[in-house]
């Protein structure tokens, strides 16, 4: 079969057959379709910008990017949160150069325009000949992100004002994220700050690895848990009870094993912390959740936004062109936890799942190379397979959202490019198609 590579969304078409376990190279190495996904999900969907714990104070902020657009999150007077632009409107210079810090307002260096914490012009140097051109100042404050809100500490927003709720964009998936999220009374904050990287590869691939790929652990990280952590992961995904679960393109996999996870890594502190809080987590979320915490597990929400429950990493793909992405990393950890414990898991996440981390280093070789190939023409063609567990549906559950038996199981990759394919499709939400037919919602 021969595919013209040169024409971008028609051909997506042909290339891409996901409900048949079938995608192309080509989606991973293609300026003409990462223009689209700019303007299609990373315009249009909720995106993680910060977590509440990071700007507990009035003209508390932090810097990050939706999609390739810079923005500032920052806290107001009234304790909501509001997200600008970074852009100067004036001549569009970035207004905040900082990651992160706490202040009355910002000033721009090119020619002094000032706005305050909730975003209004208040003055500019040599306002005077502002005046004189009839300058309306309140018409020109720091642009404002369409929606903003949060779900148990985790700060979205989303650019696009017909965007569905967060909740709704959610769905039945916060049932599962309150795993993490929500175990214990006073919720989660993150502690140290955040880590930026860089890889050579596709956004989606390391997207597409967090919601639902635990095959490749026992593979590419085995011998680093070896060498590094003093046992094996060859079996980690060998639990008698596990899960792929997915809505709207979001994915979470998890065995039903407490402590799996840091059992694997030796952490026997935070083994012991996660058996102490179990019966208040059976007690708060039922007996069912409290066999996730610390579990052998992964999630992404789409587009971008990923963690893992064991290793409480938490992490954003940015992406910076098809074939580049900025990683910023943080450690999340219950507030309520013992001082030692959150020191525990801030420095195992550095050992596992940071630039220097043994496993990021692991995952970071393989997903350059599977982007880097599909830079030439025949090999972008070329069809790639993700059709495992086809048909391991569980209809006998009462679990919600979208439930397939097993973690060895592409069910989540599938459902995570199909709405990829599905928003590059849809000139808006309206006409996003419905593939949860029928599904039971969170309680
Ligand atoms: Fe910001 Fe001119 S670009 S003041
Ligand atoms: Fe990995």
């Amino acid at each position: 079969k021969t595919i013209d590579v040169t024409d971008s969304l028609e051909n997506l078409k042909d290339v891409c057959d996901i409900e048949n376990g079938r995608i192309a190279g080509k989606i991973f190495y293609d300026q003409a379709i990462y223009e689209q996904e700019l303007e299609k999900i990373f315009a249009r969907c909720w995106l993680f910008v910060a977590h509440e714990s990071q700007i507990p104070n009035t003209g508390d902020y932090v810097t990050t990017t939706m999609g390739e657009d810079e923005v500032i999150v920052i806290r107001q007077k009234d304790g909501g949160i509001k997200v600008f632009l970074n852009a100067c409107p004036h001549r569009g210079n970035k207004v905040c150069f900082a990651e992160s810090g706490t202040t009355r307002g910002f000033i721009c260096n090119y020619h002094g325009w000032s706005f305050n914490v909730q975003g209004n012009l208040v003055g500019q140097h040599e306002s005077g000949i502002y005046e004189a051109s009839d300058f309306d100042k309140a018409k020109w404050g720091l642009k404002e992100v369409a929606q903003v809100d949060s779900w148990k500490g985790l700060v979205f927003a989303t650019f696009d004002p017909q965007a569905p709720t967060l909740q709704e964009y959610l769905g039945p998936m916060t049932w599962y994220l309150d795993a993490l999220f929500d175990n214990q009374e006073g919720g989660t904050e993150f502690v140290g700050g955040c880590i930026r990287s860089t890889y050579d590869c596709n956004w989606k691939i390391a997207a597409e690895n967090f919601v639902g790929d635990i095959l490749h652990a026992g593979w590419t990280h085995d011998s680093a848990a070896r060498a590094m952590l003093g046992g094996s992961v060859a079996k980690v995904s060998d639990f008698e009870e596990s899960y792929s679960v997915n809505w709207n393109g979001h994915g979470y996999e998890f065995a039903l094993d407490t402590v799996g996870n840091v059992a694997v890594l030796g952490e026997s502190a935070l083994n012991k912390y996660l058996h102490t809080i179990k019966p208040s987590v059976a007690e708060r979320l039922g007996e069912f959740r409290s066999n996730m915490i610390g579990a052998v597990s992964s999630c992404t929400i789409f587009p971008n936004f990923s963690f893992l429950a064991g290793q409480n990493t938490v992490r954003v793909w940015q992406p910076r062109g098809p074939n580049k992405i900025e990683l910023f990393t943080w450690v999340v950890v219950n507030k309520s936890a013992p001082q030692e414990i959150k020191e525990k898991w801030r420095k195992g996440a550095m050992m596992t799942f940071s630039p220097t981390g043994v496993f990021e280093m692991d995952d970071g070789e393989n997903w350059e190379y599977c982007t880097k190939t599909a830079k030439g023409r025949v090999t972008a063609a070329q069809d790639l397979y993700i059709g495992l567990g086809m048909n391991s549906r569980a209809s006998d559950t009462s679990l919600p959202g979208n439930v397939f038996k097993g973690q060895l199981n592409e069910a989540n990759a599938r459902a995570y490019y199909q709405q990829w394919f599905d928003h590059l499709n849809a000139k808006s939400w309206k006409e996003l198609p419905n593939r949860n037919f029928g599904k039971q919602e969170a309680e």
